[in-house]
């Protein structure tokens, strides 16, 4: 009998990412058949974002391009999880009549037991219900896909910080951890599949462990780096106010924890943070990078930036370009404030004009790219550690299974610090060395560009 059809359509952050992986892990077994594209499959399940407008509204464009489809095919069935669905439940099901089923973020384990429901009794479901426990974590989210060497493994779910602006404490509830165990047993799984590197996910893992009575952060990470066959660790988000000396000690202590850290920002005004509810200013925010830098002189350092939050002056705004050219980050993304209902600042009416926002993202950006391409540079002549993840010939490009070897070949990998570097081989690597994805290799940088680096393998 011929399977039937799933397509997952995800939107939003890496929580998200592998909140999909397991969604697909959890239906394969009703014998379902990954496919590409949403007008082959007979269920499609969006994963939706609502940390800004423009989010929402891509779920909401995407949700009418099914409608089409359905209105072809009324045998499709239309599932929407995700942070959308938590915040607007039975409203999503009044707005799209083509949607059958709509699954919060807690409802994830029981999307199987729903799917089911809708096949046979044809009715139309809403599953938002909130959950203690976080018993759907420890459904694997990787399936063994050969050739892939990293991937992520959510270690807690949920955000107790209610930065003002935000959205994520009111639709993935409120901050649990998973048991330090099951997530080495995970781990542990994933290096036997061919995993090389983890990136450990949570909106704040700087606090894992803590109110659960479980590890803490740093202990959890030694765990992990114990871990036999695993090469790399990254862990993401971290919250400056979080950041603990402990923390800090492990970069260059523990050899597997990669040389970089994320830690969003947010604004360089003290004001504004205060609004925002971060819990820091801008002086312990430089404290704790001066100490990063301490332990570790070069590790790199990426962070998220809002431009524009309610109230925000001309001034403030200067202090925010005046720390960026203080730290000197790596990377950084950066955002318009976008008004989300159930967050508090939504409420301040001193709303700044979009065409202000856009000038200072624009502004935001031109002084990150001179500060990337300097950091970049100063990378020429070192020698860096890659991790490779794919190759191509001389064609598009490949990550995956194909092992390939010698010459002709470009192969490509990121850095400790997280910046992506290619190299290929040539006639001074002779006799051509073999390598493989998940392999690390010394790689002397010869050119820097803003996004990439470019170098040759040293024996
Ligand atoms: N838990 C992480 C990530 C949260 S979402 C953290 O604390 O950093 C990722 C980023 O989206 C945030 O860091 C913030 O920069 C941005 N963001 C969140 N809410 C936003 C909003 N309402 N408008 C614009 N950007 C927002
Ligand atoms: Fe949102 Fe703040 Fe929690 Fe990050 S720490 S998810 S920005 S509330
Ligand atoms: Fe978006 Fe939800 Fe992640 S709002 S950023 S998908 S936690």
């Amino acid at each position: 009998m011929e399977t039937e059809k799933l397509h997952v359509h995800t939107i939003g952050c890496q929580m998200n990412v592998v909140d999909s992986q397991r969604i697909a892990a959890l239906l394969k077994p009703m014998d379902y058949t990954m496919v590409e594209s949403p007008d082959q499959a007979d269920l499609v399940v969006v994963n939706t974002c609502a940390i800004r407008a423009k989010a929402e509204q891509k779920v909401f464009s995407f949700l009418g391009r099914l409608a089409k489809l359905k209105a072809r095919n009324p045998e499709l069935i239309i599932a929407v999880g995700g942070c959308v669905a938590q915040q607007e439940g039975d409203r999503i099901m009044r707005r799209m009549p083509s949607v059958d089923l709509v699954f919060g973020t807690h409802a994830i384990a029981r999307l199987p037991e729903h799917i089911a429901r809708i096949k046979t009794r044809k009715q139309r479901y809403v599953d938002t219900e909130m959950m203690r426990g976080i018993q759907e974590f420890d459904t694997p989210a990787w399936d063994g896909e050969t050739g892939k060497v990293s991937q992520f493994v959510t270690i807690m779910r949920g955000c107790d910080n209610y930065c003002s602006y935000c959205v994520v404490p009111h639709v993935r509830g409120a901050e649990v951890s998973r048991k330090p165990e099951n997530i080495i047993h995970e781990i542990k799984a994933l290096v036997k599949k061919g995993i090389r590197e983890v990136t450990l996910l949570g909106q704040n893992v700087n606090s894992y462990g803590i109110k659960d009575g479980e590890c803490a952060f740093p202990e959890l990470l030694s765990r992990v780096n114990a871990v036999k066959g695993l090469c790399r660790i990254r862990f993401t988000t971290s919250h400056p106010k979080d950041l603990s000396d402990a923390l800090i000690r492990v970069f260059g202590s523990m050899e597997k924890v990669c040389r970089h850290i994320h830690l969003p920002v947010q604004s360089g005004a003290n004001r504004i943070l205060k609004q925002m509810n971060r819990r820091y200013t801008r002086e312990l925010y430089l404290e704790k990078i001066e100490k990063l830098r301490h332990r570790c002189p070069d590790i790199a350092i990426s962070s998220d930036f809002i431009v524009g939050f309610p109230g925000e002056s001309d001034r403030e705004f200067q202090e925010t370009l005046d720390l960026i050219r203080e730290v000197g980050f790596d990377s950084l993304f950066a955002f318009m404030y976008s008004d989300r209902p159930s967050a508090p600042a939504s409420r301040n009416p001193d709303k700044i004009p979009e065409k202000v926002k856009g000038e200072r993202l624009q502004a935001l950006l031109d002084l990150q790219e001179a500060c990337n391409t300097a950091r970049a540079a100063a990378l020429i002549g070192s020698i860096e550690e890659v991790l490779i993840d794919g190759f191509s010939k001389k064609q598009g490009q490949t990550h995956g299974a194909n092992r390939e070897v010698g010459k002709g070949i470009q192969w490509t990998g990121r850095t400790s610090g997280n910046r992506i570097v290619n190299f290929t081989l040539d006639d001074r690597n002779s006799p051509a060395p073999t390598f493989h994805p998940g392999d690390l290799v010394a790689v002397r940088i010869e050119k820097a560009f803003s996004h990439s680096l470019w170098g040759k393998p040293v024996d």
